[in-house]
């Protein structure tokens, strides 16, 4: 289905719950721990996804918080596997839950893992993310290539003076494996704003002028794409604070909660839950479509916005 401004939506992200074990600086510092709300079931979900299905949805990325909290995770992933008109299934995730789990993901049909670390370094790991452990996720990378993903994304959200020293670091595992660093633009998304610990793409591409600039992996993607020459992986900025990509997205986000959000970067939002609690795909489908209908046409990210929810809840 296409939007006004002639977007062709084939791309959902579903968050599957709020909860997260992390409590990452950039994004809720000050939470303790969050407390299970009410959640969509693994049912509304999949109606959810079929509904999208049907009006052209191709890909479906599952979300948090952290996706791999849901215990019924195996299912959901295999329950999506099964629609019609599904072709790609990916999860984001911050790969602390990871290790012991990859092959039965695989198997249960993701195509592709995209994880966060945001240092290299154990110590700093754990006090950027609140304690969490970077063992876990350098484990769970390792298992995720041995069950079969062929490739891997890595998440880094450059914050000054905490992790922009490691850029070298992260470049340096582009160089043997099939893996896209992905440095990321802090966004005014979390509980506190944070601008000050923004570094631009503009800034790291200055930092690493070896980067030579390589084509998207689909048309689209939010990270524009460099390699190092003669690595096997990809170096990519996420940069939509400072370079916008909103002309050609082409995804909407449904949250745990059941509201749809058409914009990552603009608080508004519909709610499925009344058409799911009456079991009428049909008003499903006509608040999807009125979603899409006011996708902006750009994100707000700019200095009046304060965002209503933070990361934790969207699952960026
Ligand atoms: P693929 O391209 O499918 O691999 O995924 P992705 O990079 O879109 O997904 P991922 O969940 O790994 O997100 C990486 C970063 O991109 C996160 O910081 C997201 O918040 C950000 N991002 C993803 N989609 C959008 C978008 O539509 N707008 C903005 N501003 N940021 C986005
Ligand atoms: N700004 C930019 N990226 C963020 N992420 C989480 N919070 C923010 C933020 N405030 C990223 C994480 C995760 C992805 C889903 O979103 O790195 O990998």
């Amino acid at each position: 289905m296409n939007d006004r401004f002639g977007r062709n939506i084939t791309y959902l992200r579903l968050s599957l719950t709020e909860r997260c074990t992390l409590k990452c600086a950039y994004c809720r510092a000050g939470e303790g721990f969050c407390p299970k709300k009410s959640e969509l079931t693994r049912d509304e979900f999949l109606r959810i996804v079929r509904a999208f299905a049907s009006i052209g949805v191709k890909k479906v990325r599952l979300t948090g918080g952290e996706p791999m909290l849901r215990r019924d995770l195996i299912p959901i992933l295999s329950g999506i596997r099964a629609i019609d008109g599904i072709t790609e299934i990916t999860m984001t995730t911050n790969g602390q839950h990871l290790a012991g789990q990859c092959r039965a993901l695989r198997e249960a049909g993701l195509d592709r893992l995209n994880i966060s670390v945001d240092s290299l370094k154990p110590e700093r790991y754990a006090e950027i993310t609140g304690g969490g452990s970077l063992a876990l996720v350098l484990a769970g990378i390792e298992e995720a290539f041995a069950a079969g993903f062929p490739s891997l994304k890595l998440n880094v959200v450059l914050l000054r003076g905490q992790n922009d020293d490691e850029t070298d670091d992260f470049i340096a595992l582009t160089k043997d494996r099939p893996i896209s660093v992905r440095f990321i633009e802090y966004m005014p998304l979390g509980e506190t704003d944070q601008a000050n610990l923004r570094v631009t793409g503009a800034e790291l591409l200055k930092k690493h002028p070896q980067l030579v600039p390589v084509e998207p992996f689909y048309p689209g993607q939010p990270s524009r794409d460099y390699q190092m020459p003669g690595y096997v992986g990809r170096v990519g900025l996420i940069d939509p604070m400072s370079h916008r990509f909103c002309a050609d997205c082409n995804r909407v986000r449904v949250m745990s909660d059941g509201m749809i959000r058409p914009c990552l970067g603009s608080n508004t939002e519909f709610s499925l839950k009344e058409a799911l609690e009456q079991n009428d795909d049909d008003a499903l489908l006509a608040v999807i479509a009125q979603a899409i209908a006011h996708k902006p046409e750009t994100h707000c990210f700019d200095e009046a916005f304060t965002a209503e929810k933070t990361m934790r809840h969207i699952g960026g």
